[in-house]
């Protein structure tokens, strides 16, 4: 397969709203895609899959997609820790999962057009014991496996199931559902009050925090200290000009850090 994303949009209608959420999971992609148009490197040590969903059956409004990024990066770094314990992931926002200041996984959502209940992929990437012996320096320089820091063996398989577990109950909170999820048909729910649960896990977890950064914001470069995630999940930057809410934007540099 080329990449979970790119087959979950292609095949999208081919599957009705009761055939959500699907998992679609492969050995290895030719073509796997990360954020920001970039490759995405893995091999038959890497966990890589796809949910497609609807916000619709998720019970989000439009305007709530976007924290589903942070919410499956949040069930990541989750669990992780339950698989290597003592290590603490964290989250380098918006969504790259860091143990020990080194990325372990990736996530990239992407929105369906022109479908009627809102279909979302939720694409994510676990180097659970990749080899980074053909990657390109860049990658070899930021990335490792779960395998290499904690010196365990993972199968794929329960590296998967914990993964899911734990965005199964996120996205439950997410929704403010317990158990019950929206009547196809029904509006979907406003997921403030269940975002504002899983916020202090997503700030615990910030790995920005306190570092001064260089942002790329629709051209334009930002320098300022993090000072953590807003009530919506944004990153808010203390600059000479204030404290600025970033919504969407790419990292270039963390100050201090080669
Ligand atoms: C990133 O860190 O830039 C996001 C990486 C996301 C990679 C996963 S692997 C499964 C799914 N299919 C893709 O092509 N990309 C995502």
């Amino acid at each position: 397969m080329d990449s979970t994303n790119s087959w979950s949009i292609q095949h999208c209608k081919e599957f009705r709203d009761d055939h959500l959420p699907l998992l679609v999971i492969c050995d290895s992609q030719s073509a796997g895609r990360g954020r920001q148009g970039r490759s995405w490197h893995a091999d038959a040590g890497a966990l890589t899959f796809s949910i497609l969903d609807s916000a619709l059956r998720l019970g989000l409004a439009l305007e709530h997609v976007p924290k589903l990024a942070l919410v499956a990066g949040l069930s990541v770094a989750e669990a992780i820790d339950d698989l290597i314990p003592p290590y603490s992931a964290r989250i380098k926002w918006p969504n790259d999962v860091l143990v020990a200041g080194k990325k372990v996984a990736g996530v990239l959502i992407e929105n369906v057009p022109q479908t009627q209940s809102n279909r979302v992929v939720v694409g994510i990437g676990v180097n659970v014991s990749t080899n980074f012996l053909i990657a390109t320096e860049e990658v070899r320089e930021r990335a490792t496996s779960i395998s290499e820091i904690s010196g365990r063996h993972l199968d794929l398989g329960s590296v998967l199931v914990s993964v899911l577990e734990r965005y199964h109950e996120n996205l439950k909170t997410l929704a403010g559902l317990e158990n019950s999820r929206p009547a196809t048909g029904d509006q979907p729910k406003k997921c403030q009050l269940g975002f504002s649960e899983l916020l202090s896990s997503l700030r615990n977890r910030c790995f920005l925090t306190g570092q001064k950064i260089r942002m790329n914001q629709g051209g334009q470069q930002i320098l300022g200290r993090c000072e953590g995630l807003g009530n919506d999940g944004e990153l808010l930057l203390a600059t000479d000009r204030g404290v600025v809410a970033i919504t969407s934007g790419e990292i270039v540099r963390i100050e201090g850090v080669s």
